[in-house]
């Protein structure tokens, strides 16, 4: 790889230039940390999403899906925990205007005295401001001592209005998590299901946080998308629950994506990290060029957010499982799998690009698993001529229906392979002179570059069906 570049910059300006993932609204100049998602981006973000909805809904006869509004009642977020829990305590400087998360700027002192972060103190800080050592922390950015003003509380979460008068009575909040509707839905999905615990509720979607510092491309945006599976089971089988969705969760993004073993890692949260809805906490993290990183959290959330809604909505006995065999009525807890779909995008992207040298040039392959390459094949005519394209639109049009295909006639078809390289295109299937002879295609593929023997056209599509539904 191009040494001079780190491995972060070649994916954000691929991603550009390919049309997986861009800024929003650039001829404004953008909006930070705001990123649209191209042709190919969305291919790839709607096959992921839907792999894991395959893996977790469709193949699971005790897990079914929901799609709540993003906007609930507001009474939702003060149950939850969320109005008074979900808040980052910041900084600024006096002297250089510039604001820090507390978090940040401890670690920051922490690194340039090779000492550890302090404990986080019962008040959600972890130093007291009014100590002398609070006052000499230096800011991170201009250096000063004594000129950081004591940490404020931000919440996450974005406020807005529902009607046309900005009035308290009205204000509302966009969800910071998806999690929340499944819990306040799992009454009326248990009126239309015959759900019995252990079962799960699962919901991909939008989800916004008002993060002070997002940044590393997609990895951390205001704005992204969950997929999280809410697992409602008996109280005190939490333990082997857990064990159980990490173990599957790891085998998904392992052997599903592909994603290869030595990127993958899991960590467990110590009590200074849980968040304050956990009981205990396991990450699913992936080595980004910045460091080992969180994509997936496993929840052991016990049966704290049935309890608050019980509490805030006085429906107790709504939130409450009736088992009819043991006549016995109790709230189940919950383990959750949350993962953040962009997020696991960025890591499958990471994670894909490979350079490698083919007749003394520099190839750049993104060898993404062939369930998640945005195009499963190209279908190229190694000509515009001889009636190639009649030919090869005839193999294109035989596909279309069932997979994303790509059809190229332009240019030599060396670089057609290439473009095809880079999007991660794991099949390139050309149209030449012996097919209308014999009725025969050539096939490349993309990381070994073999043109093993020649299928039959009418033999692509069982092909394809091999590789995408294994
Ligand atoms: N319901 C539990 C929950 O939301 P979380 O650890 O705060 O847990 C779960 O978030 C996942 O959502 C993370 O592992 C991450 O992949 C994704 N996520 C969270 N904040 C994000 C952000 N600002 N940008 C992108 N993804 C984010």
């Amino acid at each position: 790889m191009a040494k001079e570049k780190s491995l972060m910059d070649v994916i954000v300006a691929l991603a550009k230039r390919r049309g997986f993932v861009m800024p929003t609204s650039e001829i404004y100049g953008g909006i930070g940390s705001s990123y649209d998602y191209g042709p190919l981006g969305i291919e790839l973000k709607r096959k992921l999403a839907d792999l894991w909805w395959r893996d977790m809904v469709r193949s699971r006869e005790n897990i079914v899906g929901i799609d709540s509004a993003i906007i609930y009642h507001p009474r939702t977020w003060e149950a939850s925990g969320h109005v008074d829990g979900f808040v980052d305590p910041l900084v600024d400087c006096r002297q250089c205007k510039s604001r820090f998360k507390e978090d940040d700027l401890l670690e920051h002192a922490a690194k340039a005295k090779g000492i550890e972060t302090p404990p986080i103190k019962e008040n959600g800080l972890h130093l007291d401001p009014d100590s002398p050592e609070y006052a000499k922390l230096p800011c991170p950015n201009c250096g000063n001592r004594g000129t950081l003003t004591p940490p404020r509380a931000f919440n996450l979460m974005f406020k807005t209005f529902i009607g046309p008068v900005e009035e308290g009575a009205s204000s509302v909040f966009l969800r910071p998590e998806t999690a929340q509707g499944i819990y306040t839905d799992y009454p009326q999905v248990l009126n239309s299901t015959r759900l019995r615990p252990p079962f799960g509720i699962a919901q991909i979607g939008k989800a916004f946080r008002n993060e002070i510092t997002p940044g590393n491309f997609i990895f951390r945006t205001r704005e992204f998308e969950q997929m999280e599976m809410q697992y409602f089971i008996v109280p005190g089988t939490e333990d082997e629950t857990i064990e159980f969705w990490k173990e599957e969760r790891m085998r998904f993004w392992r052997e599903t994506c592909g994603i290869r073993e030595e990127n993958l890692r899991f960590h467990t949260h110590g009590p200074d990290e849980l968040a304050h809805y956990a009981k205990s906490a396991f990450d699913i993290e992936y080595q980004f060029p910045f460091g080992w990183s969180e994509f997936e959290g496993i929840h052991n959330r016990t049966d704290y957010d049935l309890k608050r809604h019980a509490e805030y909505s006085g429906k107790e006995k709504d939130l409450m499982y009736f088992d009819d065999q043991t006549r016995e009525r109790y709230l189940p807890f919950i383990v959750e799998t949350s993962a953040g779909l962009n997020r696991a995008l960025l890591a499958i992207l990471l994670d894909a690009y490979h350079e490698d040298e083919v007749d003394g040039n520099t190839r750049v392959v993104l060898k993404l698993d062939p369930k998640l390459a945005p195009y499963t094949a190209a279908i190229l005519p190694l000509t515009k001529k001889d009636g190639l394209p009649e030919k090869a639109r005839e193999l294109f049009n035989s596909l279309k229906h069932e997979f994303n295909v790509f059809y190229d006639e332009s240019g030599n078809i060396g670089r057609r392979y290439r473009r095809q390289d880079e999007a991660g295109t794991p099949f390139c299937f050309t149209v030449d002179h012996q097919t209308l002879e014999d009725g025969t295609v050539t096939i490349r593929d993309r990381d070994t570059l073999d043109q093993p023997d020649r299928p039959k056209m009418e033999q692509v599509i069982n092909l394809l069906r091999d590789k995408v539904y294994a």
